[in-house]
């Protein structure tokens, strides 16, 4: 049994192009019949690139959606949420913003628009 990491991943990928022993290495694997696994990290690194690439390398948005942020705010519309587009133009001239929003949505905020509180983002930390 072997646990690949995200670079031979990523090498293997290149197909023809791909470095002479990590084609070594997996058809040596195939033909001895060994399995070939993934730790969580490796899968969450490729999950990470594939939303970094679907965003076009905006991290902010990756961002958002890697922590379920957009199952209650979208970019222009409204939803539980204000949209991402309304927070932007209200903070706009707000001295330190960032500071600010970035303790709401770590703590959670509630009353700063509808009624509906937000809740704690317990999953995100403050870097
Ligand atoms: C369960 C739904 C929900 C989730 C998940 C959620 N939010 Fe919110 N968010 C809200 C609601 C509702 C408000 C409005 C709260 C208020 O009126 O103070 C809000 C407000 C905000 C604001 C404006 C804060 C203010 O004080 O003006 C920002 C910025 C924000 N959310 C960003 C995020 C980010 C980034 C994430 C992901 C880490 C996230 N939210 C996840 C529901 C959610």
């Amino acid at each position: 049994m072997y646990l690949a990491d995200t670079n031979v991943i990523s090498e293997r990928r290149k197909d023809q192009r791909a470095n002479k022993g990590v084609h070594a290495f997996f058809r040596q694997a195939d033909d001895e019949n060994r399995k070939i696994h993934l730790s969580v990290i490796a899968i969450a690194e490729v999950r990470r690139s594939i939303d970094l690439a679907r965003y076009k390398g905006d991290e902010k948005q990756a961002f958002a959606h890697t922590h379920n942020c957009m199952s209650c705010h979208s970019i222009t519309r409204d939803s539980l949420g204000p949209s991402f587009k309304r927070v932007a133009q209200r903070y706009a001239q707000t001295e330190r913003a960032n500071t600010l929003l970035a303790r709401r949505i770590a703590e959670g905020g509630v009353g700063n628009w509808d009624v509906v509180p937000m809740p704690a983002n317990t999953q995100i930390t403050h870097d």
